[in-house]
């Protein structure tokens, strides 16, 4: 039996990182809201150390981009920073610096044969829209940031040909707004909700002045990036299984609804006009929500959700939370990676791969991250200086098995992008997890590819790869 796993032809082979995590912010006319909390909580950082020169893609994007073509990427996706490209944030005039450099970027990844994927928020808000109008609160930064949007698509909307409106915007709302992992770091189940509504408008208001401009016409196409984290039940109980449908409606279904089909579940809908906490919105929102779907998805997939019914005694005292609905299950035996503490398990690709096939109208999409955060890599440098990561190779294989084996069965996945190309900062995990197909040195700057850099460049040049010989 043939065990070459062969995908789909033009298959995108690729790698993603964001502009705040690679970088560094050199010449930027505005902080983030990363900028703006690491000069006020260093310590919220591993090590202390902030965002100013990440991986200093901003002075070495030249050599970054040759190494990407080294390994074999056909495409890459990163972020154009709000904070860079625009000089007034109200009117969406961009700065002369920002446009020189992404348009040197684009025009460097399009030189190498690499498709360059351009998304537009990667949890970056300028930190001055959050202080003054509440950043994703308010309405009126919806409207500032498509005036950000149409100055970008204005710009390189003639190169670049897959744009994304944001990267996993539920983070925004469970780390901002719920779970405090991301400044502000605000409790608030109602707020939460509202900015849930107003992230999906800013995505659909962008689509619609996307396809305003033309630029689908010109070839263009838009997306949105989500993480989906399918919910497992702990047992087929009614009551699990009810509470993983739930935790769907939150957390998966709360984006890629409006995304796919133009309109929030009718589940969540019903539970929050329940619980008093639906959001504020016009007839003419919902009708831009209605009519500004993708025309493709990115979906990033790191680890599933366990979920169990909610047990007598478990609510808490942080008011309303989406956690009213279940608990998180923490299932005995489940594989980890120690490291980031996320559960391993791969065969979530098929599900979600068939989820979409299914339910989403079969709609094109990507994975558009995937990878294993490692810390301590220097102890599997070999003695070439090459650090031995079969862990991430295995890793990789793993998953793409199941993703091929979605294909297969008829899912409409065009592509395979990893987390990420060149080790990057990671929030406040800052440097610890290594993720890259090419190491960096922080102290030395020095660049040097990975044994998985080595192995992607062959599946890239055989669209494809050899089977592990032992299903997991
Ligand atoms: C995704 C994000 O959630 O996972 C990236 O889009 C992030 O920005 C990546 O870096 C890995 O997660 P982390 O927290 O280990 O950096």
């Amino acid at each position: 039996m043939d065990n070459k796993l062969i995908f789909p032809e033009g298959f995108w082979w690729g790698s993603a990182t964001s502009g705040p995590q690679s970088e560094g912010s050199f010449n930027k006319p505005h902080e983030s809201i990363f900028d703006y909390w690491y000069k006020i909580e260093p310590e919220a950082f591993f090590d202390k150390v902030g965002p100013r020169i990440t991986s200093n893609f901003y002075n070495s994007y030249k050599e970054d981009l040759a190494m990407l073509k080294e390994i074999g990427l056909n495409s890459f996706r990163t972020s154009i920073q709000w904070t860079r490209l625009i000089k007034d944030l109200e009117t969406g005039e961009p700065d002369e610096d920002g446009v020189r450099f992404y348009n040197a970027v684009i025009d460097e990844t399009i030189s190498n044969g690499i498709i360059p994927v351009m998304n537009l928020h990667h949890f970056d808000l300028p930190i001055e829209l959050y202080e003054k109008y509440g950043g994703w609160e308010s309405k009126h930064v919806v409207k500032l940031f498509v005036r950000f949007a149409e100055t970008a698509f204005k710009l390189f909307g003639d190169r670049v040909k897959y744009w994304t409106t944001f990267n996993e915007p539920i983070v925004i709302v469970e780390g901002q707004y719920l779970y405090e992992f991301h400044y502000p770091k605000v409790v608030d189940g109602k707020k939460a909700m509202q900015v849930l509504y107003n992230v999906n408008l800013a995505s659909a208001s962008v689509i619609k002045r996307f396809r305003e401009l033309g630029l689908q016409e010109q070839g263009g196409k838009i997306g949105i990036i989500l993480n989906l984290t399918p919910a497992y039940p702990r047992s087929d109980s009614d009551e699990d299984i009810e509470a993983s449908r739930i935790a769907d409606a939150f957390f998966n279904a709360s984006f890629l609804d409006p995304a796919v089909k133009g309109s929030f579940p009718e589940k969540l809908v019903e539970l929050l006009k329940m619980d008093g906490v639906l959001w504020e919105s016009t007839v003419e929102e919902d009708r831009v929500i209605n009519e500004g779907t993708v025309d493709f998805l990115g979906v990033n997939y790191y680890q599933p959700r366990r979920v169990k019914a909610k047990e007598a005694g478990s609510l808490d005292d942080r008011g309303w939370m989406p956690d009213k609905y279940f608990d998180n299950y923490d299932m005995p035996g489940k594989r980890m990676n120690p490291y980031r503490g996320w559960e391993i398990y791969p065969k979530a690709m098929y599900d979600i791969a068939i989820n979409i096939r299914d339910n989403y109208d079969n709609i094109p999409w990507f994975i558009s991250e995937n990878g294993m955060g490692v810390q301590g890599e220097e102890k599997y440098v070999n003695e070439e200086g090459i650090i031995e990561d079969d862990y991430r190779i295995e890793f990789f294989k793993e998953h793409l098995q199941y993703l091929h084996q979605g294909i297969s069965e008829g899912s409409n996945c065009f592509g395979y992008h990893t987390w990420t190309p060149i080790d990057c900062w990671s929030w406040t995990n800052a440097y610890k997890n290594r993720y890259g197909f090419i190491a960096v040195d922080l102290k030395t700057k020095n660049k040097t590819i990975k044994k998985s850099g080595r192995w992607i460049k062959e599946v890239s040049e055989n669209n494809g790869f050899y089977k592990l010989s032992q299903d997991k």
